[in-house]
């Protein structure tokens, strides 16, 4: 697979990038575009089937790639393919936390243990990732993105969980934005909106209903990996480099107040009155 990237061949070379979950979706068209920038990776994930896939096509973009099997919740393993990654490629530049879980459920269904799944996959999985790579981190003066979600500032039914882990995710990368400034690491969000063929979208879209999604979205499509990518080169790269503590919001309007079914009623609405 060609990656088009808009950034220098060289942007990464020498760097290393480790992504949370970095075998699947956006986390591995993150790594995709990573890879494009000439970045060392690292990936983890739960299913060594899936990252074994994943490392075959991050090699054949010319990285060099170190991935073991970690899941997010057991920070002893996380620590582990830190470390290894760090032996096999050096210290880590910038970190993505993109690991999560996610379903649809409506709050009073939803099991305590549910809801403690995506909190433990998605904060505590954040924040052990932040907390097992920070030496790391100090030395590069490097960087976190943090995978948010539109969930995480606008309600969303069937979302409470998710957007409880992600309101949390958000306000820990401004925490640590202040604390770790002054060991010059920058901490930035990503919200991504839905993403062309990944688990969350089929998670989250209704059969059959995607492209009546597509039309309550500013933007009238869904985003793909490589626009959450490029986003993420960027805001690690030194062309970000005053950029800390941030939300970028990258979801083709989606939640803009205001978007969704009322613009098409009014839009029907005028168009019948100019006859
Ligand atoms: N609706 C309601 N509850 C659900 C659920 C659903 N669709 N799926 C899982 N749960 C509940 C389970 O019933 C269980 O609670 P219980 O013990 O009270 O019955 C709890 O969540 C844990 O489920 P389990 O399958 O044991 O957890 P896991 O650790 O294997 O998986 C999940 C974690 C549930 C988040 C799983 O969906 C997952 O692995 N997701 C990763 C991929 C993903 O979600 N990608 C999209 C990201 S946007």
């Amino acid at each position: 697979m060609n990656i088009t990237s808009y950034f220098s061949k060289d942007l990464f070379q020498g760097k290393t990038v480790f992504i949370t979950g970095g075998s699947s979706g956006i986390n591995l068209g993150i790594a995709r575009n990573f890879a494009a920038v000439g970045a060392n990776l690292g990936i983890c994930g739960r299913a060594q089937d899936k990252l074994d896939a994943a490392s075959a096509e991050l090699r054949e973009l010319g990285a060099r790639v170190s991935a073991h099997s970690a899941d997010v919740r057991d920070y002893a393993a996380l620590d582990r393919a830190m470390q290894r990654l760090k032996e096999e490629l050096g210290p880590i530049h910038t970190l993505v936390c993109g690991a999560a879980g996610n379903f649809p459920c409506p709050a009073e269904q939803i099991s305590p243990n549910g809801f403690k799944s995506v909190i433990d996959i998605d904060l505590m999985g954040t924040f052990h990732a932040c907390r097992a790579a920070f030496e790391q981190l100090k030395e590069t003066g490097g960087n976190i993105l943090f995978i948010s979600a539109g969930q995480a500032f606008m309600p969303y039914a069937f979302q409470a969980h998710v957007g409880a882990a992600k309101a949390g995710i958000d306000q820990m990368m401004r925490n640590l934005a202040l604390e770790w400034g002054r060991f010059g690491i920058r901490c930035n969000s990503i919200a991504p909106g839905p993403i062309e063929g990944t688990e969350g979208v089929r998670r989250l879209v209704p059969e059959g209903s995607a492209d009546k999604l597509k039309k309550m979205i500013p933007l009238g499509r869904f985003g793909t990996p490589d626009d959450i990518g490029q986003l993420s080169v960027f805001l690690a790269s030194p062309l970000a480099s005053y950029i800390t503590g941030t939300l970028v919001v990258a979801d083709g309007g989606q939640n803009l107040p205001g978007s969704g079914a009322w613009t098409h009623l009014i839009m029907a609405e005028m168009a019948k009155a100019k006859g």
